[in-house]
């Protein structure tokens, strides 16, 4: 089975290396715990969705959410893509990074006032809206700006995309999105709301999906109400598909882009949709491969049989850096950077963190020894953007391989800065 993340990410003789770079020699030079990320990896992984898109209307938003590191998010604006944001956070973010602000949708159930006004201001392609007051509020703050503020109506398909509970948004009882048999009368109230321009309809049915069913079946359902909505007299330009498609963690099998996109696609067609922009917001797909997260063992613990005989391999990473596996039981590969020829055992990898929750893999086998560098592998999606500084940790480094260059894209955080913002009390 080749290695998630491949062919970035290869074994040459002992060590392990991403474009080219050996790994134990960056945790060496710039210090652990460090992300890394190929942005090779990336634009591949883009290049997959654009290949299968050529020549038809449509616009690729990545999903800001899955990694927002600045440089990341240039990386995608340079070439040429789109964004879906959720917060006024990542639109200054995506602006920042050189990003189009007329090819960023916004996402998200619970915009507030300011970011409605913020978004209008900087003149956002589209606002996803997931409820009726969400539709009133946005209405009122584009009338008080003088403005129609385009809008798109998430609808859920109440369809089930089989993944983990968690990152599972289409279906009935998910908070997300208009319910499919409300759609028809909110797009008409909106139709109805002088500071609205209907633009377009927009699903995403979950997170981490290795099936294309879901999608089609999602799709089926809002071609239904397009047509609906277009029998009652109000247009519907854009047809956005969300996010969603999964990677190779262990042993998962995901569709590839391409195919996703040419299924989507033919669907499209065969219901004489064909001509209609498509949009997508891929997070995970476009970043989840390129990056992994690195970290030095500090000690082994050798379990005894009498305490249930667990091997803990403590390492300077923990939950507050790659929270995926406390959070959701995600399981990522995990690979010594530099072989080595300890006896191999079976470890559980956990962090420094004062929680039984913070493990990054169980029930690994590895040949380790205190001071190897191991890499937690997949860890471009949802690692940085996720991490915290509980137990006062600060956040880690970002570096950005290309080609012969290293670039630190992020420091590490400094102790100070975390309470930069505090103030101790008058006596
Ligand atoms: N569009 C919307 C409206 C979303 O809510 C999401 C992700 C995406 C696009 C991008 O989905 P992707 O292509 O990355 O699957 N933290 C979880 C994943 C949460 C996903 C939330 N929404 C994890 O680490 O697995």
């Amino acid at each position: 089975m080749s290695l998630p993340g491949a062919p970035f990410l290869a074994r040459d003789g002992a060590e392990l290396k991403l474009e080219g770079h050996a790994l134990t020699d960056l945790a060496q030079e710039h210090g652990t715990p460090l992300f890394v990320y190929s942005r090779a990896a990336m634009l591949h992984a883009l290049a997959a969705y654009q290949r299968a898109l050529q020549g038809r209307p449509h616009l690729i938003c990545y999903a800001v959410k899955a990694n927002s590191t600045l440089a990341v998010l240039q990386t995608f604006a340079r070439a040429g893509c789109g964004f879906d944001i959720v917060s006024g956070g990542e639109l200054a973010r995506v602006l920042a990074a050189g990003g189009n602000p007329a090819q960023v949708v916004f996402s998200g159930v619970g915009k507030t006032r300011d970011e409605m006004r913020q978004a209008l201001l900087a003149g956002v392609r589209c606002f996803n809206v997931e409820s009726l007051g969400e539709m009133d509020k946005l209405d009122d703050v584009a009338r008080s700006q003088g403005r129609r503020a385009p809008v798109s109506l998430r609808v859920n398909p109440d369809v089930d995309a089989g993944t983990h509970p968690y990152i599972s948004t289409g279906l009935k009882g998910n908070k997300f999105g208009i319910a499919h048999d409300q759609a028809l009368a909110a797009y008409q109230h909106a139709a109805s709301l002088p500071g609205l321009q209907v633009v377009g309809i927009d699903c995403h049915i979950g997170s981490q999906i290795t099936q294309i069913e879901p999608y089609l079946d999602a799709l089926d359902r809002m071609l239904d109400l397009v047509e609906a909505v277009e029998r009652s007299g109000i247009a519907i330009h854009h047809v956005d598909v969300g996010g969603g498609l999964g990677i190779h963690y262990t042993d998962e099998k995901p569709p590839d882009a391409a195919v996703l996109v040419q299924r989507i696609a033919q669907r499209l067609d065969a219901r004489g949709h064909g001509g209609r922009e498509l949009l997508f917001e891929p997070g995970r797909s476009l970043v989840g491969n390129a990056g992994v997260l690195l970290t030095e063992v500090l000690y082994l613990k050798p379990g005894r049989a009498d305490q249930g005989g667990k091997n803990f391999c403590i390492v300077d990473a923990a939950m507050n850096d790659l929270v995926r596996p406390a959070m959701y039981q995600a399981t990522m590969a995990i690979e010594p950077c530099r072989v080595c020829d300890a006896e191999a055992a079976t470890w559980d990898v956990v962090g420094p963190v004062c929680e039984s929750g913070d493990w990054l893999g169980r029930d690994r086998a590895l040949s380790v020894l205190p001071g190897d560098v191991l890499a937690i592998l997949s860890a471009g999606a949802y690692g940085m953007t996720m991490a915290s500084n509980y137990n006062t940790r600060p956040r880690a480094a970002e570096l950005l391989l290309d080609g012969a260059r290293v670039h630190l894209i992020r420091q590490r955080e400094s102790v100070s800065s975390l309470f930069a913002d505090e103030r101790l009390i008058d006596s």
